[in-house]
């Protein structure tokens, strides 16, 4: 009799871990890497370690290195704009100071978001980047279009839906057999989900700066799963075995930031899907 009841049992908890698998999967085919590659490279910030990050200069430059995505850091102003800037103040990357969701777009407009970079990183400095502007995330779609990926992050509560319309308005988004031209990912579980919540074909990764290893790595990965196709963790606090584990879930891995070639190849190795890099070209060459 215990041996019919251990098999019975054995059965029902083969059956549902089936079932579970199954629906993972259902949910899993909900969404695609945009590009189609084997592998890709977002330039963190644009190329980052070579022009002012989140500007115009910085994503030409890294087309220009054939990075497959650009990543960018959206935050909105008082007037309603959404912008590409990493921090929720102007102070580090512009002449500037102030919060970007206390000031109107105009205001922005005026600052220099180049100088400070020449100043910083002399190695890198180039006249041009003087009085480079903060872009809006309009002017951005508008001047590459489909000529590129984007990785695009949300960084502050609320945007979502402004976000969802411009990248309708300029036709990034799946529509008529025309593919996604974009990931959208944010630290902000809440944010991804609303995206989901609206369309469920648009590719979300959710960041972690601390992702959970070890105990507790399941309960992550399975309820990320519920509405990301992929995870974005800091490459300081992963292991192989991390990201074998996050693999076996079916979910795309793309650490940040990655910018030495030795961190390159260990992470290729490891079987990310791609990662984000101030240095895309260096990327490009270890991929080689
Ligand atoms: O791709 C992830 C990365 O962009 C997140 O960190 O602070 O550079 O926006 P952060
Ligand atoms: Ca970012």
């Amino acid at each position: 009799m215990k041996r019919i009841i251990l098999v019975a049992l054995l059965i029902f908890t083969l059956a549902s871990s089936q079932l579970t698998l199954a629906k993972d999967n259902q949910l899993m085919a909900q969404a695609t890497l945009p590009t189609g590659e084997e592998f890709y490279i977002g330039a963190h910030r644009g190329a980052s370690a070579y022009a002012p990050e989140n500007t115009i200069a910085a994503f030409e430059l890294a087309i220009e290195m054939r990075s497959d995505y650009i990543e960018l850091d959206v935050h909105e102003t008082k007037d309603n704009v959404l912008v590409a800037i990493h921090d929720d103040t102007v102070d580090r990357t512009t002449n500037g100071s102030g919060k970007v969701g206390e000031m109107k777009i105009s205001e922005i407009k005026e600052l220099d978001a180049g100088s400070w970079f020449n100043e910083t990183y002399p190695d890198h400095s180039n006249e041009s980047y003087i009085d480079e502007k903060v872009p809006t995330l309009e002017e951005v779609f508008r001047k590459f279009g489909r000529a590129t990926n984007y990785i695009i992050e949300l960084k502050t509560r609320g945007i979502e839906k402004r976000v969802l319309d411009l990248l309708q308005q300029y036709k990034l988004l799946e529509e008529n057999g025309r593919s996604n031209c974009i990931i959208i990912q944010s630290f902000d579980k809440e944010s991804l989900q609303i995206i989901h919540s609206q369309n469920k074909s648009i590719p979300l990764f959710q960041l972690l700066k601390h992702p959970i290893i070890g105990k507790g790595t399941d309960k992550e990965l399975k309820e990320i799963k519920k509405y990301a196709i992929g995870i974005g963790p800091n490459i300081d606090r992963i292991t192989k075995q991390y990201v074998e584990e996050v693999r076996k879930y079916n979910l795309f891995i793309h650490p940040y930031t990655v910018d030495k070639k030795k961190e390159m190849k260990r992470v290729i190795d490891w079987g990310v899907s791609g990662f984000m890099t101030n240095y895309p070209e260096h990327g490009k060459k270890v991929l080689q």
